[in-house]
């Protein structure tokens, strides 16, 4: 009998590239997702690559009526917590709807798990929680700082709320994973990122303007204090990061770790800049890209890149993958989509 996880936002971008791992590594995979910020068709892409089509059910974490039958239906060994809403931009104007949504979302998680003898979740946390670095790359014992928008406070408060109730006695484990930048698509061009409506995130405006769906790329600021003046983010491609769900998952049933908390930056430990990143797919793509240059955007951190010598060192984890296959590979679920008819 394959052990069951619970993956919470597991039709979304980084849940559906984790599904795919661990139905690869054996696991049963139920989902829950609200298809807020993704759609059911994403199933589809799932089967095409392992065969197998995960359990799914629309539920919202934030409702506990809806969370609480799932728990006595299904036998979950652990759980992967991505459902949350994580676009700094958006939070910056909608902060009420991000403490509800990612707060009560994991509250909930939290209440269920000892219930339910549920040992341990990991959870998706960001390099948001940092706020401005003093200096990079940065390692998991940087100072957190304020952070800078309601969804990186998010995430911040969604860590504590872990510690403290770990802290408390609850039987849970938990493994904390603070993702730089996910970009790209799986090498199959069967799932990948697709946000509904207008990108918020950089690498989907960048395509869906190679493809001019979008007219014009802006790109926030290039007053910052960096060589060519445009923001700097660690850009990791999405299967490796989902990789490390699996290992994440297997070190805490294994018990591999007297931690009932351990926290792990989750990135190449390389800094790309956002005009970089341009060029970079203007090569891959073989296009010209429309951008210009616009104001910045409120919320947005100057540059951030990872030490990842903690993942790769304890977690045994390494981000494979060169910017260049990572940003090839959103250039074809982007043409993929097009032929798809999708958009
Ligand atoms: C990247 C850079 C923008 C759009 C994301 C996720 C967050 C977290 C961390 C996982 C910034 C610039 C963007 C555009 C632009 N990930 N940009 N024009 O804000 O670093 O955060 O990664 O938890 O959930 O949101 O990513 O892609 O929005 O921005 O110039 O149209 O690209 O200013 O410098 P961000 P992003």
């Amino acid at each position: 009998m394959s052990k069951k996880i619970l993956v919470t936002g597991g039709t979304g971008y980084i849940g559906s590239h984790t599904v795919v791992e661990l139905q690869q590594a054996g696991y049963e995979v139920v989902i829950i997702d609200n298809l807020s910020n993704s759609n059911e068709e994403v199933l589809d892409g799932i089967v095409n690559i392992t065969g197998k089509r995960p359990i799914f059910f629309n539920i919202d974490c934030t409702d506990m009526n809806a969370l609480t039958p799932l728990f006595s239906e299904h036998a979950f060994v652990g759980i992967i917590h991505f459902a949350a809403s994580k676009a700094v931009g958006e939070s910056v104007q909608k902060p009420l709807l991000y403490y509800r949504n990612n707060l009560v979302s994991l509250i909930n998680l939290l209440e269920l798990m000892p219930r339910h003898n549920v040992k341990g979740i990991v959870f998706s946390s960001s390099c948001t929680v940092y706020g401005e670095p003093d200096s990079n790359p940065i390692d998991e014992n940087a100072p957190i700082k304020p952070a800078a928008s309601p969804y990186g406070n998010s995430k911040q408060i969604n860590e504590e709320i872990i510690k403290d109730f770990i802290h408390s006695g609850a039987d849970v484990k938990s493994i904390i994973l603070r993702y730089f930048n996910p970009i790209g698509a799986h090498p199959s061009a069967e799932i990948g990122e697709l946000p509904l409506g207008v990108p918020q995130n950089l690498v989907p405006y960048i395509t869906q303007t190679g493809l001019g769906i979008r007219e014009q790329l802006s790109v926030f600021g290039d007053d910052y204090d960096t060589p060519d003046g445009s923001c700097i983010r660690d850009f990791i491609n999405v299967v490796d990061l989902a990789k490390a769900h699996v290992i994440a998952i297997e070190r805490m049933l294994n018990d591999k770790s007297n931690d009932k908390v351990e926290i792990f930056n989750l990135g190449t430990g390389i800094g790309v800049s956002v005009l970089e990143l341009i060029n970079l797919f203007e090569k891959v793509s073989g296009t010209s890209l429309n951008y210009k240059i616009v104001d910045r955007r409120e919320g947005d951190i100057e540059k951030i890149w990872a030490q990842p010598d903690k993942a790769n060192n304890v977690l045994g984890w390494k981000a494979e993958k060169s910017i260049e296959e990572t940003m090839d590979s959103a250039w074809k679920w982007q043409l993929r989509l097009r032929e798809k008819g999708v958009m």
